[in-house]
């Protein structure tokens, strides 16, 4: 079938670089005569047919803007078969032919079952701080992410420093393990704590002994929300505290703030690419796919296989981290 109209939607968690994804979208439609239509508040807005047509200027201005002038949601409806049958009635009724989803592997798995279920033409972009996401190197926003929370520990450094002090630095990823170790790299972390693997507590000590030892008089310890010992972050602070009575401990969450703020230049570019990537793949006929990065070329992979397991977490990044933190 021929496609004439497109909508597009944001889901899951927000991520800088959306707004970039959206305009990329919103304009290649444009740019191949194809009506473009916003859905907004993600699988919500399909489900009560909250929709509005978008052409080229309705998307001007947004390219440097975090969120997502579309709204995003975690929508509960869209995990019903009553829901998804509700929104395909509305893409029927609005006339559209495929759909553009940005968002994280919750999205891309609503995305697959939709597209099964109905056989209705959808493509995804990644959209996620994580950077959990199978089958691109990297997620729209993740870049904007790292450079937030080394920012953040760059100041968390200096009042550190000043009092001699260890600071617990909580990371987003509730599985993924990327933000903490890239941003702790760049921070100059002490040691990163991530779900991927459990250091346990007895080695967090021994380390963080032997830093003493060696001479540091501060340290930044990067957590990742989901690590399996850092989980509680002010229970762990307790804990170091208790066994280490040199150590004057202080928790940091950096929560939200990792997901907003102006998008970096490799997010804008990257949200462009992969928005035009969208496009083209469903005027070559493809469907149920991701669009990502590998290698720095626009590729696509099924659903199925973007939210299998995550992208492996690089080994050698954990060496770097060992080895420059001694
Ligand atoms: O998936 C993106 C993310 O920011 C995770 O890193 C975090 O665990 C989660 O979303 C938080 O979700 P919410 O904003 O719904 O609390």
């Amino acid at each position: 079938m021929k496609i004439k109209k497109v909508a597009v939607l944001t889901s899951g968690g927000d991520s800088p670089g959306m707004n970039a994804g959206l305009r990329a979208v919103v304009r290649a439609c444009a740019y191949h005569n194809l009506k473009c239509v916003g859905v907004f508040r993600g699988f919500e807005g399909l489900i009560e047919g909250d929709f509005k047509d978008l052409d080229a200027r309705s998307v001007k201005n947004i390219i440097n803007r975090g969120g997502t002038f579309l709204k995003s949601a975690r929508s509960k409806g869209f995990f019903t078969k009553e829901g998804r049958q509700q929104a395909f009635n509305n893409l029927k009724k609005f006339e559209v032919d495929a759909l553009v989803v940005i968002g994280g592997d919750g999205t891309f798995a609503g995305a697959s079952v939709f597209n099964k279920e109905h056989d209705f033409p959808i493509v995804g972009l990644p959209g996620t701080i994580d950077n959990d996401i199978n089958g691109t190197d990297y997620t729209i926003g993740y870049d904007t992410a790292l450079n937030t929370v080394v920012e953040a520990i760059d100041k968390i450094r200096d009042t550190a420093n000043s009092h001699n002090r260890l600071f617990l630095v909580e990371v987003m990823g509730r599985n993924a393990g990327d933000i903490a170790l890239n941003a702790g790299i760049g921070a100059g972390a002490e040691e990163i704590l991530i779900p991927e693997e459990n250091l346990g507590k007895d080695r967090l000590l021994e380390s963080l002994k032997r830093s003493k030892k060696s001479g540091k008089t501060s340290s930044i310890v990067v957590v990742a929300e989901g690590d399996q010992i850092g989980k509680n972050i002010f229970e762990l602070a307790k804990y170091i505290e208790e066994n280490l009575k040199e150590y004057e401990v202080r928790v940091t969450v950096l929560g939200h703030i990792q997901r907003g703020g102006a998008p970096s230049c490799f997010d804008r570019v990257l949200a462009s690419r992969l928005g035009v990537g969208a496009i083209d793949a469903l005027l070559r006929g493809e469907r149920d796919v991701m669009i990502g990065i590998v290698h720095n070329k626009v590729t696509s992979v099924p659903f199925d296989e973007a939210i299998q397991g995550e992208n492996e977490l690089d080994t050698e990044l954990i060496r770097v981290a060992d080895i420059t933190s001694v």
